[in-house]
């Protein structure tokens, strides 16, 4: 049976503040899925919440960049926009970043992971979902499950995992895309998605016989809008064991706290702190960043779960890695680099600033002029 599992999110309101979901606007969420269920425009609908943000996880047959599926999520957000609306959420509607639904809603705010493939006997899928950060953060684990042997140890024993995956590569700025097969183009792949202001993963295949394996949301607001109008959260979608990474080799990377962009005003660089559903409340300075796993075992396109992932203290050592790691970084204050490069920043006072100070720089050393990047790595460097 083909089914296809569409991860939809939107951030469309805040309790309080940017920290978490208010139960009324997930449970018109919810109601507005379940009512699709019921009319058979989708097999299933679960939400899942991570701090502001409210995925809806539908499975459906209608395939990717379906008009319907995505049309049920954008009303869904709608509706739960007009209870956010009515109890005076912060930032009500935030991610619509349109009056009208035209057929997608690529583009037009929400974030986007949605894979088709035909169920296998047994389907362990995850959804992982982010707070505060941006797509990028999933580079490096995805790296890790898929690419990195000493993670995951399948890649070398696992006969259909042994010809390695191949990532799909987004380039935020231009739009375009490259794959990449791994083991072979490894260096290639690490010298791209290292670079996470720029580069997003998008989707990654397994080389044997081609088999969608995980898929990402790349959506960037701020490019899309031109202006701050909230971070871009991200949601993944990752299929597991037989043949894929197992699932204790998928959530492995999370073990290990690392440092993503996001947290405080979208500025600042701080740990990805996996937690439960419950501790799914970006609330220290609006952070750290979090991220939830909800594993699902689809039958026959119903969603069997989920389960809490990171609900297990085998993670309480990365939540207290990741809080040391927050008080190592906010030490520096508003100073890089944990606060992000000013062009890295969602928004930021230092145009102003500098147009205010114009006229009061003057010449300390003579003859120097202001770098253009260009000078840096020569080939003779
Ligand atoms: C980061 C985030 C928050 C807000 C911060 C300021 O993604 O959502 O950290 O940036 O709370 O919010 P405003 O500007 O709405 O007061
Ligand atoms: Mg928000
Ligand atoms: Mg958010």
């Amino acid at each position: 049976m083909k089914i296809t599992l569409s991860v939809i999110k939107a951030d469309i309101g805040g309790f309080v503040g940017h920290s978490g979901v208010h139960p009324e606007v997930l449970q018109k969420v919810q109601e507005v899925g379940l009512k699709e269920v019921e009319k058979g425009n989708l097999i299933d609908c679960q939400t899942l919440v991570c701090g502001d943000d409210i995925a809806l996880v539908m499975t459906h047959q209608h395939g990717v960049d379906s008009e319907l599926v995505h049309g049920i999520a954008w009303r869904a957000f709608e509706e739960g926009t007009a209870v956010s609306k009515k109890l005076k959420l912060y930032g009500a509607g935030q991610d619509l970043l349109s009056d009208t639904f035209s057929g997608n809603v690529k583009g037009m705010g929400p974030g986007v992971a949605e894979m088709e493939f035909e169920e296998r006997p047994s389907e362990p899928v995850i959804v992982f979902f982010a707070d505060k950060t941006s797509p990028s953060a999933w580079n490096l684990p995805l790296y890790e499950m898929f690419a990195d042997p000493m993670v995951c140890a399948g890649l070398v024993i696992d006969p259909k995992m042994h010809d390695g995956f191949t990532f799909e590569v987004l380039d935020t700025y231009t739009g375009k895309a490259v794959k990449l097969s791994t083991p072979a183009e490894l260096y290639d792949l690490l010298a791209l998605i290292g670079s996470v202001e720029r580069y997003a993963v998008k989707s990654v295949w397994r080389n044997s016989d081609g088999e969608i394996a995980a898929v990402a949301s790349t959506q960037r607001l701020s490019l899309i809008a031109g202006k701050y109008v909230g971070k871009d959260d991200p949601v993944m979608i990752v299929r597991a064991q037989s043949g894929f990474p197992a699932v204790g080799e998928v959530l492995e990377p999370f073990a290990r706290p690392w440092i993503v962009e996001g947290w405080m005003r979208g500025s600042h660089n701080g740990p990805l702190m996996p937690v439960s559903f419950k501790q799914a409340t970006p609330t220290r300075f609006d952070g750290p960043p979090r991220v939830i796993a909800a594993g699902y075992q689809i039958a026959n396109g119903k969603l069997i779960g989920p389960r809490d992932l990171f609900d297990d203290p085998a993670f309480d050592r990365a939540r207290e890695q990741a809080q040391l790691m927050a008080d190592i970084l906010r030490r520096q204050g508003i100073f890089e680099p944990h606060r992000l490069p000013s062009e890295e920043m969602e928004y930021t006072t230092l145009p102003k600033i500098l147009k205010k100070l114009e006229d009061r720089f003057y010449e300390l050393e003579e003859g120097k002029k202001a770098p253009t990047g260009e000078e840096h790595h020569t080939e003779t460097d």
